[in-house]
């Protein structure tokens, strides 16, 4: 028995060694590259500046998990899946150490019970780890980086180096970095993954939002990030839509990126109105934020909008795609957009992409329906 399990297994092994030794194979990967290099942007890129690829997918598609990063970046495969029904071995046995994703089932259960509100809706902490995956991910640039500074990016270093915690943008940032630390040290997984894994949970947790796959591998660093590369509310459309196009994010991928302010809160812009949201339902990922922020409609007192979103919902660059969301089938085609470039956002700075392993399957099941989405305005 236990010989022909062994002769099995060699012989197995001896056939993915020969394979991969098959000269042929190497033309092969070759082919597939250049052809995902050749396909023509789909109708999700709606005419913006075509998609590229970034970090170690620029050098090589080595792997099927590489292949399929690299399909996502360039809109080719959707960013969104339903991939469910996962098991995971209990957690701390053997089993569960060897199966990549059974610790983030783990973490995923975790996150549920503190991003979950009473109401069905995502709350506080939710919203915070949404804006926490986009304050780690977005520090980097590729203009920095091909000058030598490939650091900062989708790292965990907004909570494992010693200053970013105190930068001003990153007000109201530190209580969910509170809450991350723990996880992390109860659970064991890196801090740049975990905070992906959190804003796209947080994401899936809020009525509508998009079920985001979700690859885990990357490395940390405890290096700050640089500085100047996160926007500021007052910044003018042109350098919005440049600091955006440096990191490789297009202006209509920023739209999609912006809708995130569909759940969010202000404390710091404006102290006196402290806690107004950005559209009437705060907590549902619908697509009021986009009606609300061109003002065409009424406008509940208590909409804070912001004058970063008001500036890029005018601006000729995006404004097309500003109206498309907000009109008929304007979610769907929201959801379908932000998957794609919250990947991408969530892949800044990350140069082992071609070994990263897809966990999306651990995650909660999306809710496409939600009493009062759209409507004008919904208590919290
Ligand atoms: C032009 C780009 C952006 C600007 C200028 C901007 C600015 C801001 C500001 C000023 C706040 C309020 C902070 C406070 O006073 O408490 C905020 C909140 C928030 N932002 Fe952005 N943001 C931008 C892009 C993004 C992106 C790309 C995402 C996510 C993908 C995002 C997600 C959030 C979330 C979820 C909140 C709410 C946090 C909470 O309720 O605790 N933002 N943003
Ligand atoms: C943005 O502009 C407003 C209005 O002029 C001002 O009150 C606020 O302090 C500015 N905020 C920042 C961060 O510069
Ligand atoms: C939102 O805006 C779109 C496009 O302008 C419009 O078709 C739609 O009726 C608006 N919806 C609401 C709820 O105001």
């Amino acid at each position: 028995m236990k010989i022909s399990i062994l002769t099995l297994g060699f012989g197995l092994l001896t056939f993915i060694d020969s394979t991969l030794a098959y000269p042929g194979i190497r033309n092969t990967i070759r082919e597939i590259e250049k052809r995902v290099a050749q396909t023509p942007p789909d109708g999700n890129n709606d005419g913006s500046t075509p998609p590229v690829l970034i970090g170690d997918l620029k050098n090589g598609i080595r792997t099927p998990v590489g292949q399929t990063i690299a399909n996502i970046l360039l809109k080719t495969e959707s960013g969104q899946s339903s991939e469910a029904g996962y098991t995971p071995p209990i957690i701390g046995s053997k089993k569960c150490k060897q199966d990549t994703c059974c610790v983030w089932w783990y973490v995923s259960q975790a996150l549920t019970i503190i991003f979950k509100g009473p109401s069905g809706r995502c709350n506080k902490n939710a919203r915070a780890a949404v804006r926490l995956g986009f304050h780690d991910a977005g520090t980097w640039s590729q203009p920095l980086a091909d000058s030598g500074s490939d650091f900062g990016g989708a790292d965990g270093s907004i909570a494992l180096s010693s200053d970013e915690i105190n930068r001003g943008e990153n007000n109201g940032l530190q209580d969910i970095i509170g809450k991350m630390k723990i996880i992390k040290a109860t659970f064991g997984v890196g801090m740049g993954d975990l905070i992906q894994f959190a804003g796209i949970h947080a994401t899936v947790t809020c009525p509508l939002g998009p079920r985001i796959r979700f690859f885990a591998g990357r490395k940390d660093s405890s290096k700050s990030a640089p500085n100047n590369l996160l926007p500021g509310v007052n910044d003018s459309a042109d350098k919005l839509i440049q600091l955006f196009q440096d990191k490789t994010i297009a202006p209509h991928d920023l739209v999609a990126l912006l809708g995130a302010h569909t759940t969010s809160q202000q404390f710091f812009v404006d102290p006196k109105r402290k806690g107004e949201p950005q559209d009437g339902t705060p907590g549902i990922w619908d697509t009021l934020f986009y009606n609300q922020t061109m003002g065409t409609g009424p406008l509940p007192k208590k909409v804070f909008r912001f004058a970063s979103d008001i500036v890029i919902s005018q601006d000729s660059r995006t404004k097309s795609e500003w109206v498309q969301f907000a009109g008929p089938g304007g979610q769907s085609h929201w959801n379908d957009d932000y998957a794609h470039s919250y990947i991408r956002l969530s892949m800044l700075g990350v140069n082992n992409m071609n070994s990263m392993t897809e966990c999306t399957k651990v995650l909660p099941a999306a809710q496409s329906t939600f009493k009062g989405a759209g409507e004008l305005l919904v208590e919290e």
